[in-house]
């Protein structure tokens, strides 16, 4: 486990008998604070608000909401209360792949008992953990001493349970005493790299610093960047990849520089009943997270501001598609695969 905040480790969910507890993660990099959730309407409200965010911490909590589904329909006596859980879990957020993946699999346990859904839970959890170590190790192999690494939106360890994907390589590298350099883009609306990407680099002591969303393609031009990683959020059968808005541009970028573009995530995230990635359903978010910004103001209060001309209103699609060809390759915890049917098909048999 990697994952250290003030000398004691953590996941980022977990689950203690029917309760799950979460780091709340709109609150960092600000502050700290541990949530508990006791029933499966709390931890949706946690998705949908994105107290808990990323393909594995997002997969993760959906399974401990499924299994929460399961015990309370034994103790209200009310079964029917199981396929509506599973409907609300569902529409939290629609792109996310590993979501999907979690509740099918809890669900499918809990038919045989309450008891059941919960160690399903608790496994794919422990599941999430290992396969962002090893992909943290295969990860580790594309990189060498002294190389500059630009990455999109959070997909460390707040991203998944512990370790992450895109970052989980660079951890791995950064701990065996390789010397890199991250460029992390700042990903608005959100700011899911400004505030957490950077916040996890800087536990970590990892030299980094934060990019405007709209530098990359300058930043690799000028030949600082040596390979891009991002995480992904569902990757169609063919390997194109759904991942935070932005990412496309990225590849685009990289592409047509010749830098290496490559994404990292665990087999879970994977989608084969998506043909293509026009088969993955893209969340819409409010505007709100365009129009304004939210942080601490100099006394610590945090505060809303708004950046946009007053009266304009704003269109926030949370994710796009990056083509399969214009990825290097997809580092799962496997190994690395090309971006083809034919590779994700034997790796995920
Ligand atoms: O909207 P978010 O923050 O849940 O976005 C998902 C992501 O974390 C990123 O797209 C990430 O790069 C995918 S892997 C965690």
């Amino acid at each position: 486990m990697i994952v250290k905040v003030g000398g004691k480790h953590y996941r980022t969910v977990w689950m203690e008998g029917s309760s799950v507890f979460f780091i709340e993660q709109n609150l960092l990099p600000f502050e700290f604070r541990i949530e508990q959730s006791e029933n499966f309407a709390r931890s949706c409200h946690a998705i949908r608000t994105m107290q808990v965010r990323g393909a594995g911490a997002i997969g993760a909590l959906a399974g401990f909401a499924m299994a929460q589904a399961f015990v309370e329909a034994e103790t209200t006596g009310n079964p029917a209360l199981i396929l509506r859980a599973r409907a609300e879990i569902e529409s939290t957020r629609p792109t996310a792949g590993n979501l999907f993946f979690a509740v099918e699999k809890v669900y499918s346990a809990g038919q045989r008992s309450a008891g059941d859904a919960m160690a399903e839970a608790m496994a794919i959890a422990d599941k999430d953990t290992e396969d962002c170590r090893k992909i943290g190790e295969y990860g580790d192999s594309l990189i060498s001493d002294g190389f500059r690494i630009e990455t999109h939106c959070n997909a460390g360890w707040l991203a998944f349970v512990d370790y992450g994907t895109a970052l989980s390589p660079l951890y791995t590298a950064y701990g065996k005493g390789k010397r890199i350099f991250v460029y992390v883009d700042e990903t608005r609306p959100r700011s899911q790299g400004a505030r957490l990407t950077a916040w996890e680099l800087h536990q970590e002591g990892i030299p980094h610093t934060i990019i405007p969303d709209s530098a990359g393609a300058w930043l690799m031009s000028q030949g600082k960047v040596d390979m891009m990683i991002t995480g992904a959020d569902r990757i169609a059968s063919n390997g194109d990849t759904a991942n935070k808005i932005g990412t496309f541009e990225k590849a685009l970028a990289a592409k047509a520089i010749g830098i290496p573009f490559y994404i990292a995530a665990p087999l879970s995230t994977f989608d084969l009943k998506c043909p293509t990635g026009k088969d993955i359903p893209i969340e819409e978010r409010s505007q709100e997270e365009v129009l304004y910004a939210e942080g601490p103001d100099e006394s610590g209060t945090m505060r809303k501001i708004r950046l946009a001309s007053p009266g304009s209103s704003a269109f926030n699609p949370a994710f796009d598609i990056t083509p399969a060809e214009l990825i290097s390759g997809i580092i799962t915890e496997r190994g690395i695969v090309r971006a083809t049917r034919e590779d994700i098909i034997k790796v995920a048999r």
